[in-house]
Formats: structure tokens, sequence, C-alpha cells
């Protein structure tokens, strides 16, 4: 079997005491808009939403201004695109599905709004799928002569088929300058965007495992008490 689990990307939404490191989500926020926004949609996601990565409303809006969005022309009625609004959601770069395979060797790339809970393992399937493109294994050529890569697909262990249409999209340590100086390797970046994709498919993870504290607390209260009034009310049976 030459298809692999994805690695431990070591987020620290992981495990039940999980949460978002909103430094860590602004980072790979630029890395989706700087480079995987060239393909990927976040449909479910609107600019405003930022706002819970610590932006102020100024910052929001600011920030949505420097996209672009469909829409129409005032004086024409015509499709036209205009800078983003707070209360627009992440575009698609491409007009629709026939473009977009246009563009990338008859695949489409998928909205990533919902990537992480859509695929196994997804916030480590991220990080993995990022950084594991590598040269075919020749036991693999071996072994399945016919299986080789074909023109215009890449090699990946962690995608399903192991043949993926995506190009490696980080490809070199400080293809993304962070804001806070912290050190932008493929690893950390990719570590990064799939941080900030795992908050993008559940923003309340974070409150889900908070909550969860306290009703376990309570849980294991009401049992003792009602232990002790169980013990209480048979105490003069037989
Ligand atoms: C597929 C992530 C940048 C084109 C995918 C998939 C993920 C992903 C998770 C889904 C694989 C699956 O279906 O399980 C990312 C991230 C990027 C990025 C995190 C930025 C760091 C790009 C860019 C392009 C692109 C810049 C275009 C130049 C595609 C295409 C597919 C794809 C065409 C479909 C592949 C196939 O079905 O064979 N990407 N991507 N991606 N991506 Fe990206």
């Amino acid at each position: 079997v030459f298809y692999e689990h994805p690695r431990d990307a070591k987020l620290p939404s992981a495990g039940v005491f999980g949460t978002f490191d909103v430094q860590q989500l602004q980072r790979g926020y630029k890395v989706y808009k700087e480079v995987c926004a060239a393909c990927h949609a976040l449909r479910h996601v609107a600019f405003r939403d930022l706002a819970q990565l610590g932006y102020s409303e100024a910052q929001v809006k600011a920030e949505a201004a420097t996209w672009q969005v469909p829409g129409v022309d005032p004086n024409t009625g015509e499709a036209a695109s205009r800078p983003g609004l707070a209360t627009d959601y992440f575009p698609s770069p491409y007009p629709n599905d026939i473009a977009a395979r246009a563009a990338n060797n008859n695949a489409v790339p998928p909205d990533l709004s919902l990537i992480t809970k859509a695929r196994h393992d997804g916030s480590n399937y991220v990080y993995s799928l990022i950084t594991g493109y590598q040269d075919q294994p020749a036991a693999l050529l071996a072994q399945f002569p016919d299986a080789k890569t074909p023109n215009g697909l890449h090699y990946n262990p962690y995608f399903p088929n192991l043949n993926i249409a995506m190009a490696p999209p980080l490809t070199s340590d400080g293809q993304v300058t962070f804001d806070d100086g912290s050190s932008s390797t493929v690893a950390s970046m990719s570590r990064d965007v799939a941080a900030f994709l795992t908050w993008a498919a559940e923003p309340t993870l974070a409150k889900r495992h908070q909550a969860g504290w306290p009703v376990v607390l309570f849980l294991i209260i009401a049992s003792i008490l009602a232990y002790l009034a169980y013990q209480n009310v048979w105490r003069n049976q037989k």
C-alpha cells in the first residue's frame, strides 16, 4: 500500500483541550490569501468572520476591500467585479467549473470551507498533503509499471488516488512573509494554513471544547449526589 495516513501537524486545535492560536490563524489567512485563493474559494466564510481572528471592524472593512467579488456595473447592468464588503463571502477565482477545469488540467479546485471536515483527519490531511509531494517510489513503479504519474499530475501519497492535479502550492521558504515576523518555512506555512482552514470549517471549535468540561464536571457531581440520595432514601429498608 503506497497511500499514507496523514502525519500529525501538532495543531493547537487538536484534542479535547484544543483551542485556536489567533496569531497562527492570521498567518494562515495570509497564506490562503496570497497562495491558495488563486485557485480555491471559501464560500461559506464571510470577510466579517475575520473579526474572530482579532481584526477590528475597520480592519475587516479594509481587508474586504482588497478582494474583488462578482457584482453588477450600476450603469450598464452587466456583470462586473467590485471591491468586497464585510458581508461578502470569499469568492471563487473562476466564473464557473468549466473555466476552473480549463486552468487546472481538467480538475476543479474544491471549495476549501469544509475541507478539514470533508476529509478523514482533515486538519492533518491538509498539512500532510501540502508538504507531502515527492517522487514516485521506485517500488511502486516496479510493482505497477502502468501506474506512472501522468503528465500534468503530481505524485502525492496523501492524496487518495496518489496523483493530484494541484501542483505543489508551497515550494520555497519565505514564500509568504508573516506580519508577526515568525519563520515561514514550507512546513510552518502549511501548518498555519491548515490551522486557518480548521477554523474556517468550525469557528466555534474552541467554544465547544470549553463548554464540554463544565458539563462533564456537572454530570460527575450530579451522579455522586444521586448515589448519596439513593443510599439515604433506602437506609431503613432491608
Ligand atoms: C485540491 C489545498 C493551492 C489547485 C486541493 C485539496 C486541498 C488543497 C486540501 C483537496 C484534495 C482533496 O480533494 O482531497 C490547497 C491549499 C493551497 C492550495 C492549502 C495553498 C497553500 C492551490 C493552488 C492551485 C490549486 C494555488 C492552482 C494553481 C488545486 C486543484 C485541486 C486542488 C486543481 C484538485 C486536484 C485534483 O482533484 O486532482 N487543494 N490548495 N491549489 N487544488 Fe489546491
